[in-house]
């Protein structure tokens, strides 16, 4: 049998270069993070007019900010003058306008160019031409999702149409009213890892009794090895003997109101390509953003939200956060495992999956048709 003969058990990864070739993560960030729908920031990280965050799309910098009429905005993160970043930081609050470092042009919360010097002298010189280049934007679960598209997909097909494939029904997601918790924790992690090994990692579960004692003990499907997790409709469900969705199966906190009875005591995954998963819990909904940095490098902001009440009181959360930090931690470190080898020669035609992951094919079908689009 040649290497590129398989049996039927197996089915081939992409290639090592796929994780470390600089122009393939150049050709991913061009078509895939700068033409789909981007999940940025949380919309109540920016609590009041003028509130604004930085975040890393592609190769762009966009700016994100509430405007006075409490919409938000976002905009390339650039002086139409001579091209200075615009906002250098993260996160910061303006009291009226952005005002470039450079030769101070000024901008609207709207981004329209409200002053520059000398500006009353240019009177052909229009301020909406000149005012910063928008985004198109969306508010969905909570957050607030960018497209760097002229023309973007749609966002009903391809953001909250996963979720409803996933669950198999429209209303399952909306149960847990993402957007009205509040985030009780948030976790940045710093990978050494290619974003494909992280979503490939999420989608499988052959790992999960290896490296995720504790999920295990909560979750005892999971230590099976199948992708229980990705048949539509079906939710995970806890350990007889676990009350919550805790580190330690002790109880959580107050459940959401409205989760239905059969979601109670499960715990559902979603993937939303290209950056985001959503985990659901009756108490509890986690959400992973993905910031692809480098071929090798890549940010995961995660949230944990709960119910506001919980939050503004004060209530422990810490032995539920305890548990899926844990498992971020361990899935991290199994990526950054694997991103040295991507670059041997043992890899070079790819490693391989077996049934329990041959799902991940589509999504490795699904990049090289995007790549070649
Ligand atoms: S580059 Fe911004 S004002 Fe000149
Ligand atoms: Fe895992």
């Amino acid at each position: 049998m040649t290497a590129s003969e398989l049996p039927p058990s197996l089915i081939r990864t992409l290639p090592g270069s796929s994780y470390t070739d600089p122009q393939i993560f150049a050709l991913e960030q061009e078509k895939i993070f700068e033409q789909l729908w981007f999940c940025a920031v949380r919309a109540s990280d920016l609590d009041k007019p003028g509130s604004f965050r930085t975040a890393q799309v592609g190769r762009e910098s966009v700016l994100i900010t509430r405007s006075r009429d409490d919409s938000v905005r976002a905009f390339l993160n650039i002086c139409r003058h001579r091209g200075a970043r615009l906002c250098t930081e993260e996160q910061g609050e303006v009291r009226r306008n952005f005002q470039c470092p450079y030769h101070a042009w000024t901008y609207g919360p709207d981004g329209k160019l409200v002053a520059a010097p000398n500006l009353a002298g240019m009177p052909d010189v229009d301020r909406t031409t000149y005012g910063l280049v928008p985004v198109h934007v969306r508010e969905w679960l909570g957050y607030v999702w960018v497209c760097l598209a002229d023309e973007p997909p749609s966002f009903e097909a391809d953001v909250i149409g996963a979720a409803t494939q996933r669950l198999g029904d429209p209303e399952a997601i909306e149960r847990y009213r993402t957007e009205e918790l509040a985030v009780g924790r948030r976790i940045r992690y710093e990978v050494r890892a290619n974003w494909k090994l992280i979503v490939e990692n999420f989608m499988e579960c052959y790992h999960c009794a290896t490296i995720h004692p504790e999920l295990t003990d909560v979750l005892p499907e999971f230590a099976g090895g199948y992708a229980a997790q990705y048949y539509v409709g079906h939710g995970a469900e806890f350990a007889d003997d676990a009350k919550g969705f805790t580190v330690d199966g002790s109880a959580g906190v107050d459940r959401i109101p409205t989760v239905s009875e059969d979601q109670d005591r499960r715990y559902y995954a979603i993937t939303v390509k290209p950056q985001v998963f959503v985990n659901l819990v009756p108490d509890h909904v986690i959400v992973h953003r993905m910031f692809p940095l480098a071929a090798d490098r890549t940010v995961v902001e995660c949230d944990w939200l709960f119910l506001k009440d919980v939050v503004e009181a004060g209530r422990d959360v810490s032995r539920s956060v305890e548990l899926f930090h844990r498992v971020n931690v361990q899935d991290f470190e199994a990526c950054e495992r694997c991103q040295p080898a991507m670059d041997s020669r043992a890899y070079r035609s790819g490693g391989v999956l077996v049934p329990s992951e041959h799902h991940i094919g589509a999504f490795h079908a699904w990049v090289t048709g995007r790549l070649g689009d």
